[in-house]
């Protein structure tokens, strides 16, 4: 059928969003009301880790002084009610992302951790050498590194996506890589370094028409846009509770229930078996099966509120305003003198990348932090991406659902306080 026919006849409406108050919003994170250096905070870092709502941190102290004993393991009435809770929140999880079931969600420390338990399960379990991983030139290190520790233990190959001078990933040439060998893509689905949205879905269609399983890293994601699992259809999501709003040491791997139904365990200890003795060890059901040992149960709990939160204000207003939030912003850096943004994807989320003329990105970020300004200077754990654009470091001001056009216009005055002290 013809495309632009089959859009006119079936495109649904689009649904109303509701208009987002983030000046309102930001009031609900205490900590931004503090000052640094005698200057109010400018909280610019939130792709590594962002503020916690009041609510978040209720939900924590609310746990601890009312509700907390160990989970799954006491008949008593406390023990009941911190069960409750915890497996309540997976249920939130499940909805929040649309998994299937909630069994499909696995609790683990972190989005690192979630990459490095299907490396550790699946890969070593499916994988046999010569099979082909293929991810992308701008994953982040805890993409990169668990397959490399699999190829130099299996001898599986890893193959590298190329992406382009914007920090697009090119889709002609990551479908050429894709073969009878592919087994695994493990990809972010929103650089951390550059900021680029990957259309994910197209590389699930892709990958599954060759039956490779897709791994996405959702760290960067879920903070600012819809996830839908099965929608996008992929095998296994992963992302943090610390970047969503949430604590930090809490975060989510979603994978198919076919697949975690086969895959060995990654850790062994307490709660993942059925039974054990000296000779042998049955395992629970899944998901406990992969949440050996005592959970981050606080944690877990101050993460359900943290989705509870955001999905109260509604990701699709969070969207909008952070989308006009980048656009604002990379106008106005585009102002400065010698400013090089690094990573101008058609579809971008919330991260600025740049260097600014020859002065090192400590040293812009040590002016920015005088001035209460806190963004990341460095390499972002992608030294890959860095190589790929000819740079060291660069400083990185990345948005929160809190931020607004203040926070960019003081951004903007710091660096000419830089360009003031560098010439
Ligand atoms: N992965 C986090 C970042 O991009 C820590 O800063």
């Amino acid at each position: 059928m013809n495309e632009s026919v089959h859009a006119v006849q079936t495109a649904p409406a689009k649904p109303a969003i509701e208009p987002f108050d983030a000046a309102r919003a930001r009031g609900d994170f205490p900590i931004l009301s503090r000052r640094v250096h005698g200057r109010p905070l400018v909280f610019l870092d939130s792709a590594a880790s962002a503020q916690k709502p009041g609510a978040v941190i209720d939900a924590v102290r609310h746990c601890y002084e009312a509700e907390y004993a160990n989970v799954h393991r006491g008949i008593y009435w406390l023990s009941e009610r911190a069960t409750e809770a915890f497996e309540g929140v997976r249920k939130t999880v499940a909805q929040f992302i649309n998994a299937a079931e909630e069994r499909e969600i696995v609790f683990v420390r972190g989005t690192t951790e979630a990459i490095n338990l299907v490396a550790h399960s699946f890969g070593r379990y499916s994988l046999e050498a010569g099979d082909e991983i293929v991810i992308s030139a701008m994953e982040h290190h805890s993409n990169i590194v668990p397959w490399q520790i699999l190829r130099d233990e299996m001898g599986v190959k890893l193959i590298i996506a190329p992406i382009d001078d914007d920090g697009e990933l090119m889709m002609e040439a990551f479908a050429k890589l894709l073969g009878p060998r592919t087994k695994l893509v493990a990809i972010t689905h929103v650089s951390n370094a550059l900021g680029s949205i990957v259309d994910v879905r197209e590389i699930v269609r892709l990958a599954h028409e060759v039956g490779a399983r897709v791994l996405i890293d959702g760290a960067q994601a879920v903070p600012h846009l819809g996830v839908d699992v099965q929608e996008l259809d992929c095998d296994f999501y992963a992302f943090s509770g610390h970047k969503l709003y949430g604590p930090n040491a809490i975060g989510v791997l979603y994978a198919k229930a076919e697949l975690l139904e086969t895959m060995p365990p990654y850790q062994g200890g307490g709660d993942m078996i059925l039974s054990v003795t000296f000779d042998k060890t049955e395992y629970n059901a899944i998901p406990y099966k992969f949440e050996a040992g005592t959970p981050n149960i606080a944690g877990t709990i101050g993460l359900g509120a943290a989705i509870d939160y955001v999905s109260a204000l509604g990701l699709p207003g969070i969207a909008a305003h952070e989308q006009d939030l980048l656009h604002y912003a990379t106008a106005r850096l585009k102002e400065i003198d010698g400013l090089r943004l690094i990573g101008t994807a058609r579809d971008k989320a919330s991260v600025l990348s740049f260097t600014l003329a020859d002065v090192h990105a400590h040293d812009i970020g040590t002016v920015l932090d005088r001035e209460g300004i806190a963004v990341r200077t460095g390499h972002h754990c992608a030294l890959p991406v860095m190589d790929r654009f000819g740079v060291p470091a660069t400083v990185r001001a990345s948005l929160g659902l809190y931020n607004t056009r203040d926070d960019v216009d003081a951004l903007i005055d710091g660096l000419g306080k830089v360009r003031e002290i560098f010439g």
